[in-house]
């Protein structure tokens, strides 16, 4: 499918790309300018009347997605959620508190929720509409491929599903942030593309692009959900990288949804990951019970503080 996409359309709208330009920082970890250029090919392409998101952030990435649908002139909606309320770097801000300054007036077609995960977005969306997904949230693996499993019954047929962050894991900084590149080793070169792909590089953007290329991927929903499921699930049987344990009780849920959705083996698959995961992260904090020594404990706080990134 990625012939589909127009290597003309991998470039910003000057004034968004302006207003970009004045606003973006790095330590915001939100889209660069070619992140956001390859999102516009998909735009293009898509021409989507529903975008989802999971992991808002400030809402820098949101509100371009609105504004992008409004350069093609899809008088749409993008629907964001993410874990928290507040900003994960400055608890004193709201999470999305960005959007008015990018969006303007098509602030009122974004609808961002607070508290929740991928898990929810099917009490707002009815399956098979939406027409493009961005999703940057946890980047500790499976949650990637989690947010795809959750989100792709909601997608309409050969949509595509971009992800962030896919060259994370050459970071030696980042102890946990594989969750991107595990997914992309699920799928075949046929069923993901990067910019290099499309001969691209960087994008010519005023806004800052980071040094790294290839940054985002994309996939397409097929038209039969249940082999694609199959296949992504392989990769919830690979190591999970999780610097938390996973709440039994979403565990359940999660479990039951993609029972609800896909051939059986899927969720087994994310109940044989659990399982593995569980017994891991026992022998890597002592089985005991015993209370952390100091140095473990600064290690513990440390892969968090990592987490809440990756
Ligand atoms: C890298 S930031 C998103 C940046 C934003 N997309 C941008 O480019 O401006 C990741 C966000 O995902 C949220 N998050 C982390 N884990 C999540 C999960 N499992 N579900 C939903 N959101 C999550 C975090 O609270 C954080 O705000």
């Amino acid at each position: 499918m990625k012939h589909m996409l127009d290597p003309a359309a991998y470039i910003l709208p000057p004034d968004l790309d302006a207003t970009l330009a004045g606003l973006w920082t790095d330590g915001h970890y939100a889209v660069d300018g070619s992140d956001l250029s390859l999102l516009n090919m998909c735009m293009a392409t898509a021409r989507p009347d529903l975008v989802i998101e999971i992991g808002t952030a400030t809402g820098l990435s949101t509100a371009a997605l609105a504004v992008l649908q409004d350069h093609h002139g899809i008088a749409g909606h993008v629907r964001s959620y993410d874990l928290r309320d507040v900003l994960w770097f400055d608890e004193s801000r709201a999470v999305g508190d960005l959007v008015p300054q990018v969006a303007g007036p098509l602030a009122e077609r974004v609808h961002i929720r607070t508290g929740v995960t991928a898990l929810d977005v099917a009490g707002d969306v009815e399956a098979g509409t939406a027409g493009l997904a961005f999703i940057d949230a946890s980047h500790q693996h499976p949650w990637p491929l989690l947010d795809t499993l959750l989100i792709l019954p909601l997608m309409a047929p050969r949509a595509p599903i971009v992800h962030h962050d896919l060259q994370l894991y050459r970071n030696a900084e980042n102890m946990v942030g594989v969750g991107p590149k595990v997914l992309f080793d699920q799928l075949t070169p046929g069923e993901r593309f990067v910019a290099s792909d499309m001969g691209l590089g960087h994008a010519t953007v005023q806004m800052p692009n980071r040094a790294v290329a290839d940054n985002v991927f994309g996939l397409w929903r097929r038209d039969a959900l249940g082999g694609q499921a199959r296949q992504l699930s392989q990769g919830l049987l690979l190591p999970w990288s999780l610097s938390a344990p996973l709440d039994d009780a979403l565990a359940g849920q999660i479990a039951a949804r993609l029972r609800a959705v896909y051939p059986g083996e899927v969720a087994h698959n994310f109940e044989i990951g659990h399982a593995r995961f569980k017994t891991t992260q026992g022998w890597a904090i002592g089985q005991t019970g015993a209370p952390l020594s100091g140095p473990r404990r600064l290690l513990n706080g440390l892969r968090r503080r990592l987490g809440l990134r990756s």
